[in-house]
């Protein structure tokens, strides 16, 4: 018998833990790989992300959920054990990536993430592999004249058909409405950052609703509310905390699973330090933690640099940055820990 999709999200969302989020596309990796002028081959990926989940400190006590890309699903460790083996063995849920990525729409400056013909049949296919959640996400991009309702709808939809066929399937989605925060919009306030994300989040829990998507096994991975990188005006740490609480109480119901933010580009310690500032307010109706890509492992391809040797200092970069979100997912993380840690 499956098991139920409240079940799998609670294990998921249990306390202190989070999500990794290690499902860049070849063409994401390549450019990660590019950083340390490492060639992405298809051993270079697998040896990165078997270092990751060999992990173990941090696999067994800060990593509730791993998100893997199509390649990685079905890839063995080098001694034959198949990664999804070592995600299970550390007590981590296998996630996977099911989007084919934001493409450009029809008559449009904007994007809409595609993938949707032929998801039925490839989630059946996911499940077997071990994949218990997925991920889809939509690309929300601010500029003078964008977002528009025509590209907020269209994902919102696409997330919500998604969100079904991943819930027959006894999958649990996350949903990934994200508003980028790194474009080159000068005018990308904070406020405006508000204003987008509220209307993104409010159309998608409608389109969810008409779905018949069951909230209590989805989970929300939302940007945070943040001004965007070229703007002049940075918010305070505190004001990114105070402004993404109050868009989620207004937008999101308190029935669903969960929401784990992506970090969208921020620094590592800006993502880990907002998480923490929104946990410490307490009284929430839904728990709130990570799913990182960047902000969990910008530190630890560094510290690889491509080189076996280094392997061991990669995962302790990696552990650090779980260990440090584990605490932000408590609402515990100081800067003081940061440096006695590290
Ligand atoms: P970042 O944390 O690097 O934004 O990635 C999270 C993610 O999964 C985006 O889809």
């Amino acid at each position: 018998m499956s098991e139920r999709l409240e079940d799998i999200a609670a294990a998921m969302m249990r306390d202190g833990q989070g999500i990794l989020a290690a499902d860049e596309s070849s063409g994401t990796i390549k450019k990660r790989f590019d950083t340390i002028g490492l060639t992405s081959t298809e051993d270079a990926r697998r040896d990165y992300r078997e270092l990751l989940f060999r992990s173990t400190e941090a696999m067994e006590n800060y990593i509730s959920g791993v998100i893997l890309y199509d390649e990685t699903i079905r890839q063995k460790a080098a001694d034959g054990t198949p990664l999804v083996d070592l995600l299970k063995a550390a007590g981590s849920v296998p996630g996977i990536k099911v989007d084919m990525g934001a493409k450009p729409m029809a008559l449009s400056s904007e994007k809409v993430t595609e993938g949707l013909d032929g998801l039925r049949e490839r989630l059946n296919e996911y499940y077997e592999l071990g994949a218990r959640f997925a991920k889809w996400r939509a690309v929300i991009e601010i500029s003078d004249t964008t977002p528009t309702w025509n590209a907020i709808h269209a994902n919102a939809h696409a997330l919500a058909r998604y969100a079904a066929l991943c819930q027959e399937a006894g999958i649990v989605p996350i949903v990934e409405p994200e508003v980028i925060m790194d474009g080159p919009e000068a005018n990308h306030t904070i406020d405006r950052c508000y204003d987008v994300t509220q209307w993104a989040l409010n159309t998608l829990f409608d389109e969810l609703y008409t779905a018949n998507v069951s909230l209590e096994g989805t989970i929300l991975k939302p940007n945070m509310v943040i001004a965007g990188q070229q703007c002049p005006t940075q918010a305070s740490a505190e004001e990114v905390a105070e402004k993404t609480v109050k868009v989620l109480k207004a937008c999101v119901p308190s029935a669903v699973a969960g929401i784990a933010f992506l970090s969208g580009g921020q620094s590592d310690e800006d993502a880990t330090k907002h998480l923490s500032l929104m946990n410490a307010m307490g009284g929430l109706p839904w728990k709130l933690t990570f799913s990182y890509g960047r902000a969990l492992q910008a530190a630890a391809i560094k510290a690889w640099g491509g080189k076996p040797e280094n392997v061991a200092a990669a995962q302790r970069a990696f552990t650090h940055r779980a260990k440090m979100n584990s605490l932000a997912a408590r609402g515990t993380w100081s800067a003081d820990q940061e440096k006695s840690a590290a």
